[in-house]
């Protein structure tokens, strides 16, 4: 950079310039001065430092040659602004390093007058790519957290879904095996009575294998039983309650439909009443009556608990969230245990299945893919307000595995379609939908399966469709 020559001046105002030019070049910011024809009249040690330039190097460059090609048109302006005379502060601009890096910079910029004319500029600017770099960083770590909220929330509204539906499906059975485990014991209470009634009118042996027979063929009969039309049921029912009035045994109206079910006639009746003892008879029916109670609740708690261990182990496949996992599974089980899960919501809906069972195994994480499934089939059946049809359906596409999902229900509004899959987009009341669904659904179909996920849709018909790639062809064809 050459020196401006000076004058000979007081020796006093030499040492003032001297003083004040040591402070600029000291100083931590870049200070600039740049002529109206853009050369560079000073600069300070900073800013040779920051845009790497030497001293002997400034003569030959001007202020275009520090400015990013980005910020060209901006600074284009600023520089005419200063030139007609304004001061500009909180300027944020981008310089442009010797080896061409961008400087990010702030600062401010004011003209230099001489008379009434403006001949130079003079600009303080800071570095601040530490700064944007923190800002950047803050901003990124912010986004992690949303995400990592997002997916927080969005593993609650699954167990959410999941206990919802759990506590829905696991509600009757317990309730049922509980019910019956409470009559029980009163049966079996009534049954004793009535034995201990028998064993005092000193029932023989014979009689005691009457009775027990009778009981014994009841089990048999009453599966036979179990389609009987309700009309004939009736009828017959009526006839050994008037039976058990005329032989004096009290609760006819209550003993005789368990007697039907059981197989048990006038006639036999009539022939057991010939080999008892006189006035053993009520005892004997309600002895007979109460073991049979007892074997219908047994047979009420058996069914039960099959039921809550099915349900229960629906849940350990369904809910296995654990992404490391990768296993190969028929597609259909996880359907299905799906539709278990969500049943209760399914009550007045028509489920459609057209599975291709000769569909290979495929290769998922964790059982994820239930997510997506329980994700798309509860916007079904709130599309279709707990009313309609499900189709589930199940095919080979080309080198993919296709799963598709329609209802029959409102369809999704044609400006809505690009937006259903972002996160948090929701057309629900607050508090009913959160907007992760199909986000999550996207997610696990594309990013972690290497899938894809499109719809269809119209009012009245709504298609998701899922195509999930067969890796292994040669297993597969
Ligand atoms: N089968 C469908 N029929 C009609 N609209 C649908 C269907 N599936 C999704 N949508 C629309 O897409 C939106 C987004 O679905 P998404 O599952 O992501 O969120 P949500 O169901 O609103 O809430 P969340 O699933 O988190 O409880 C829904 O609000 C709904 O408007
Ligand atoms: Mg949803």
């Amino acid at each position: 950079m050459s020196e401006p020559t000076y004058p000979a001046v007081d020796p006093r105002l030499v040492e003032s310039e001297q003083r004040y030019r040591a402070v600029i070049q000291n100083a931590s910011d870049m200070i600039q001065s740049v002529r109206a024809d853009g050369t560079f009249e000073f600069v300070n040690r900073a800013w040779m430092k920051t845009l790497g330039f030497e001293a002997d190097e400034i003569p030959r460059i001007n202020v275009w040659d520090i400015v990013h090609p980005d910020a060209m048109d901006h600074c284009q302006v600023l520089f005419t602004k200063t030139l007609r005379g304004e001061s500009l502060s909180y300027i944020r601009t981008t310089f442009r390093a010797k080896d061409g890096t961008p400087i990010p910079v702030e600062g401010n910029v004011t003209p230099r007058w001489l008379g009434s004319q403006v001949v130079a500029t003079h600009g303080f600017f800071r570095d601040i790519s530490e700064r944007l770099r923190a800002e950047e960083l803050e901003r990124r770590n912010a986004e992690l957290e949303r995400e990592r909220l997002a997916r927080y929330l969005e593993k609650m509204a699954a167990l959410g879904k999941l206990s919802a539906g759990l506590s829905h499906e696991l509600n009757n059975p317990a309730a049922a095996a509980q019910r019956a485990s409470d009559d029980i014991a009163g049966a079996l209470r009534r049954r004793e009575r009535a034995a201990r009634a028998l064993i005092a009118a000193g029932l023989g042996v014979a009689q005691w294998q009457a009775l027990e027979e009778l009981l014994e063929s009841a089990d048999e009969v009453s599966r036979s039983q179990g389609d009987l039309d309700p009309l004939a049921l009736d009828e017959q029912s009526t006839g050994i309650e008037d039976w058990l009035e005329d032989h004096r045994v009290d609760n006819g109206w209550d003993i005789a439909p368990g007697f039907v079910q059981a197989g048990i006639t006038g006639e036999r009746l009539d022939d057991l009443a010939d080999r008892l003892p006189p006035g053993t008879l009520p005892d004997a029916v309600a002895w007979l009556s109460e073991g049979l109670s007892t074997r219908e609740l047994i047979e009420i708690i058996s069914r039960s608990s099959h039921r809550i261990s099915e349900l229960v182990s629906a849940v350990k496949g369904y809910s296995h969230m654990d992404r490391a996992t990768e296993q190969v599974v028929d597609i259909h089980e996880g359907l299905e245990g799906t539709l278990l899960i969500l049943g209760h919501r399914l009550r007045n809906i028509t489920v459609q299945r057209e599975y291709d069972h000769a569909l290979p195994h495929i290769r998922v994480f964790g059982n994820t893919m239930n997510q997506v499934w329980t994700n798309i089939i509860d916007n079904a059946i709130d599309a279709m307000e707990e009313h309609g049809i499900l189709t589930i359906r199940t095919r080979r596409g080309t080198n993919t595995l296709l799963v598709e999902i329609g209802d029959n229900g409102a369809g999704i509004a044609p400006e809505d379609l690009a937006c259903i899959f972002e996160p948090f987009f929701t057309t629900k009341p607050q508090g009913v939908g959160t907007g992760l669904g199909l986000d999550t659904a996207w997610r696990i179909v594309t990013e972690e399966h290497g899938g894809m996920i499109t719809v269809e849709s119209e009012p009245g018909r709504t298609v998701f469709r899922v195509a999930l790639p067969l890796l292994d062809t040669a297993t597969t064809s």
